[in-house]
């Protein structure tokens, strides 16, 4: 927790230094020039700080320097020239930051250079041809910049790449031929440029692929003949190029994918069954090719697929019924084809689908009324087709829905008036156009005000903007109906009313005894609806608005900030009528993209429903061009890692059991009682707030996410470093058990008031060379600022410790769940010590973790 400048007064008297690490702080201010007298320096790692300023040319006089490590800062201006000086460097990392200009010829006499990394900044021009000549490259990343021309024609002959990355930059004509010609690629990404021709030859051959992204170029070539089995691949995007050719069947002996996206590309053919054999695999896209045939049966093997999109093919037949097995779906879309049969009833039973689309094919019969089952968000597309029959009302319970079109079907009868309980759609987003359908509209505000191009083109529709008055008998007889009809639903209706109305009154006593500054009752805001350019979310007891916030913060003056992070920056607000909040303000890039603010939108709005004691509360959300903002409860004491290592008052073992088993329950709740469950994606002590009596509050769930420009289920960066689950680095996939795994660490970590670092990976690994490691006594390991735990106390202490290990074991699926952690760390905290607490040894604890 270092912050402020580097002084250089230290730095001069620091010439024998042959290692200097300050990453990881917050220290700010510019690299100062005198560094350059550190010429015995083999290790200078800055990263993961807040510098600024440009790098200064005396970096190269450090001659001795083996790895140099800047990354994540705020550095500026061009690489200085004398850096290229540094021949002795294996190991260069400038990534994210702000860096500038071009790199010259002189890269490629760093012959010794073994990983380099300048992914997230700013520089441009050409790759030169001199970096052919480095033979010793592992790892080459240039992605997010502003390259362009063609990559060197000889790059990557003669050595052995592993991973490498050019996405995002302007890079065109075609691959180096020999870049994968070691064979040891495991990592290659080259999205986002403009890159032609086929793919090596040598990739046939790549054994080791991880991870594969060349969507968005224009690649072209025999599909079938470009790629081969790869046993270890995860991850591969080909979407959006000019592939052609056929899925070869040797796709199913990739068992290890997760993610095969060939969209958009020219692949003809049919879908080789053999993709049944890919039982890890949670999404597939072949949409937008010339794909015929039928769907075949062996696709619902794959239990895990959540996203299955075959749209815009020429794929023919029915929906096969093993389709009904993968109950894990999210999204379906097989519209555009020329599918026929009916719609299945059993697609009522996928519990977890967001979103439908088999519109455009020709599917006959009734729409299940099955399907008003469902919690569908995005929307339910079923246009373009044969479908007949009259509108199931059960349909009407897709209050979650926000795009229904149901045109150009013969879909007969009335609107039901169950219908109106659709709250999510709008006057745009929902179209009724060619059917047969008659009777009056039901008379609610999105109905009633909806485009009249959602009505048109059925003779019997009445009552709408634009549509003819409902003549008298037609509405005489439907408003008898629905007289009935009311008083039923007022039957079922009103006692629930009134135990709301009860469950709410006894809440708010409750919320306002416990926390009587929440108590001011002022008007419930809903900010600026002059200013259509921020878009707002907030809680339901929202009881400010953001104007507010911009004033009692100076329009977010440097003054009010309280602390700052990978995402961004936190605020202090006082409100005028005495509330507190802590504001974080994110900055987003410009291209943010729409489909994300959607997800972000009803993301925050999950969080803001999130209620648990030991959870802080989301206010709300809002957002300006360039700027999110969330708004949380504030909480006086500041992060668990500030009282941890602060020089403030101590936490004793009853309070660091407290805070533990808050978090526990905390996350015990995001994962098993929140719909749909939240992963938190970045527990730290950083993470955890602390109230006056150390109750913990978790906070900042979701964000690492939000802000992760990948796509929405995997990610490149994420979490904190130090608290990530080992699996994170191959399968990039967050799951509730990487959460276990970072609550580990910090339970651990409150425990012996240190990090646990090496500790957790030498106790896992069964490695008989550290046995001296192995006898570590637990006494010794836990935080000696403290006095040694006595009786019960020690026992609670060896049980947590117990539970700590346990959820950091390496295999996630050995992990506990965060339901049991909470549930025993409050019950049975007892460890029925068989020995004197003070010789209790790790290795004895962790025959637990293994
Ligand atoms: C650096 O060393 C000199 C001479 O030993 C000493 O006078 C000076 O105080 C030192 N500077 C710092 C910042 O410690
Ligand atoms: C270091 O680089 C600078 C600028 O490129 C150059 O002028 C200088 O001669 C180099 N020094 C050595 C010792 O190579
Ligand atoms: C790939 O391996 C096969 C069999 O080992 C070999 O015949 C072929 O030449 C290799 N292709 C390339 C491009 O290395
Ligand atoms: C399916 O893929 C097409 C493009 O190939 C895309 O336009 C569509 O949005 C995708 N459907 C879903 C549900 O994501
Ligand atoms: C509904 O689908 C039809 C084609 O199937 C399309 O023309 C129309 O624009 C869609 N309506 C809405 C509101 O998106």
């Amino acid at each position: 927790m270092l912050s402020g400048e580097i002084s250089s007064s230290f730095i001069t008297n620091w010439t024998q230094l042959i290692s200097l690490q300050l990453q990881n702080n917050t220290l700010t201010g510019i690299i100062p020039s005198e560094i350059g007298q550190l010429t015995k320096l083999n290790i200078l790692y800055l990263y993961s700080n807040q510098i600024s300023g440009p790098i200064p040319a005396e970096i190269g006089n450090l001659k001795n320097l083996v790895q140099l490590d800047l990354s994540m800062n705020a550095i500026t201006g061009p690489i200085p020239s004398t850096l290229w000086n540094l021949t002795q460097l294996e190991v260069l990392k400038l990534y994210s930051n702000n860096l500038n200009g071009t790199l010259p010829p002189e890269v490629g006499n760093m012959t010794s250079l073994q990983k380099f990394d300048v992914n997230r900044n700013q520089l441009e021009g050409e790759l030169p041809n001199t970096i052919s000549q480095l033979k010793n490259l592992q790892i080459f990343q240039v992605y997010t910049n502003k390259f362009s021309g063609s990559i060197p024609n000889d790059f990557g002959q003669g050595t052995y790449l592993d991973y490498v990355s050019f996405s995002n930059n302007s890079f065109s004509g075609e691959l180096p031929p020999q870049i994968c010609s070691g064979l040891s690629i495991s990592y290659f990404t080259v999205n986002g440029n403009n890159l032609t021709g086929p793919v090596p030859a040598c990739f046939r051959n790549c054994s080791e692929l991880v991870r594969v992204r060349l969507e968005g170029n224009r690649f072209i070539g025999d599909i079938s003949q470009a790629f081969g089995v790869h046993p270890q691949l995860v991850y591969i995007d080909l979407s959006g190029n000019q592939f052609s050719g056929e899925i070869s069947p040797e796709w199913g002996d990739c068992t290890k994918l997760t993610m095969l996206n060939m969209a958009e590309n020219r692949i003809s053919g049919e879908i080789p069954k053999e993709l049944g054999k890919l039982t890890q695999l949670q999404d597939l896209r072949l949409s937008s090719n010339n794909l015929r045939g039928t769907i075949p049966p062996q696709l619902g093997d794959l239990g895990l697929l959540f996203n299955l999109n075959l749209s815009n093919n020429q794929l023919s037949g029915v929906i096969p019924s093993s389709i009904s097995n993968l109950l894990k779906l999210q999204k379906v879309d097989l519209s555009a084809n020329t599918l026929n049969g009916s719609i299945p009833q059993w697609f009522g039973d996928f519990s977890n689908l967001i979103a439908m689309n088999l519109s455009h094919n020709q599917l006959t019969g009734e729409i299940p009324f099955q399907l008003g089952n469902l919690n569908l968000q995005l929307f339910l597309d079923l246009s373009s087709n044969s479908l007949s029959g009259s509108l199931p009302s059960n349909l009407g319970k897709l209050s979650n829905l926000e795009n229904l079109n149901l045109s150009h079907n013969n879909l007969s009868g009335s609107i039901p008036s169950t219908f109106s309980g659709m709250n999510s759609l709008t006057s745009t987003s929902v179209d009724f156009s060619y059917n047969n359908l008659q009777g009056p509209i039901p008379s609610t505000n999105l109905f009633l005000n909806a485009s009249p191009n959602a009505f048109k083109g059925n003779s019997g529709l009445c009552g709408a903007k634009g549509l003819p008055n409902c003549d008298s008998t037609l509405t005489g007889i439907s408003t008898n109906r629905r007289r009935t009809r009311n008083i039923i639903i007022i039957a079922a209706v009103v006692p629930i009313v009134i135990i709301i109305i009860l469950i709410t009154i006894t809440s708010l006593i409750l919320i306002s005894r416990r926390k009587p500054i929440w108590g001011g009752g002022r008007s419930i805001g809903r900010s600026d609806d002059d200013d259509t350019s921020q878009k707002l979310i907030w809680d339901r007891e929202g009881k400010f608005t953001f104007k507010e916030i911009v004033k009692a913060t100076e329009d977010f003056d440097d003054k009010y900030c309280i602390g700052k992070g990978g995402f961004g920056s936190v605020y202090r607000a006082e409100l005028a009528s005495g509330q507190t909040v802590a504001v974080k303000r994110l900055q987003i890039s410009d291209d943010y993209p729409a489909e994300r603010w959607r997800s972000f939108e009803s993301e925050v709005r999950v969080l803001t429903e999130a209620r648990h004691r030991n959870i802080v509360r989301l206010h709300g959300s809002c957002s300006t061009k360039g700027s999110m903002y969330l708004v949380y409860e504030y909480m006086e004491r500041g992060s668990l890692g500030k009282v941890l290592y602060g020089d403030g008052e101590e936490m004793g073992w009853r309070e660091r059991l407290r805070v533990v088993r808050g978090m526990a329950h905390a996350v015990a709740y995001l994962h098993h009682d929140c719909n749909p469950a939240v992963v938190h994606r970045d527990i730290s002590v950083n993470n955890v707030l602390l109230e006056a009596g150390f109750e913990p509050k978790v906070a900042d769930f979701g964000t690492a996410r939000l802000l992760n420009p990948d796509s929405s289920n995997w990610t490149t960066v994420a979490g904190s470093y130090g608290y990530m689950a080992p699996e994170l680095a191959y399968t990039m996939r967050f799951t509730e058990k990487c959460d276990v795994y970072s609550f580990g660490v910090v339970a651990l970590e409150v425990m012996m008031g240190r990090h646990p670092g090496e500790l957790i990976t030498t106790l896992s690994s069964s490695s008989s060379s550290l046995v001296n490691e192995e006898d570590l006594l637990l006494k010794d390991v836990l935080d000696q600022r403290l006095p040694p735990p006595t009786g019960q106390l020690a026992e609670e202490l060896v049980f947590t410790v117990k539970m700590g290990l346990a959820c950091t074991r390496v295999n996630p699926e050995s992990r506990p769940t965060m339901r049991s952690v909470a549930q025993e760390l409050s019950a049975q905290t007892q460890a029925y010590l068989s020995e004197p607490f003070h010789s209790i040894t790790m290795s004895k604890l962790t025959s637990f973790q293994k």
